[in-house]
């Protein structure tokens, strides 16, 4: 079941909301302007699927993001326990970091926890199959995936250009809890 806690983002050992409850993991996180919705993500991905397999079985839903709220550019980001970059691509998305558009994800498969930092808070979201994020341009995030990821999530932005991240050269992922076990 996703998930958000929400800290204050200078003192990790101060809860100010923790919820399972969609709803008010929504309200939660749309005065910072953080879309999260949970949808249906029914269909069984097999072990051995291509990205345009997965694009292609949530088409509908891709469909009527873009024609919604305008993006262009749909991929699709996977990770299982065994990719042998694991720890790296691990490390990468815990660096704090910007996009100069949205980022919006659907999670179809698996799960991963968003730390969205904004009004001086750390807003940790752990996302599951079936939930829709969006991040809005701007907003300082990281992602964590666990030592063993296992997540499949279709990514929307509305430019190519858009998913270059701005790191922000801050190590404030190492003072918030860890998705598992910290990194080695
Ligand atoms: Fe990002």
């Amino acid at each position: 079941m996703s998930r958000l806690t929400i800290y204050p983002d200078n003192d990790a050992e101060r809860l100010l909301l923790d919820t399972a409850d969609g709803a008010e993991i929504a309200a939660a996180l749309k005065p910072i302007g953080v879309r999260f919705e949970r949808w249906s993500a029914a269909k069984e991905l097999p072990a051995e699927i291509d990205d345009a397999a997965v694009l292609d079985a949530y088409r509908a839903d891709i469909e009527r993001l873009k024609s919604e709220c305008g993006y262009q550019s749909v991929d699709v980001l996977r990770c299982l326990p065994d990719n042998p970059k694991r720890s790296e691509l691990r490390l990468k998305f815990l660096d704090e970091h910007t996009h100069d558009d949205d980022e919006v994800r659907f999670f179809v498969e698996g799960a991963g926890v968003f730390y969205l930092r904004a009004a001086g808070k750390v807003h940790m979201t752990l996302c599951e199959r079936g939930d829709l994020i969006g991040v809005p341009a701007g907003t300082r995030h990281w992602f964590d995936m666990g030592p063993a990821p296992r997540f499949t999530a279709i990514r929307l932005f509305t430019t190519p250009a858009g998913w270059v991240a701005n790191f922000t050269g801050e190590r404030i992922a190492r003072r918030f809890p860890y998705y598992g076990p910290p990194p080695a």
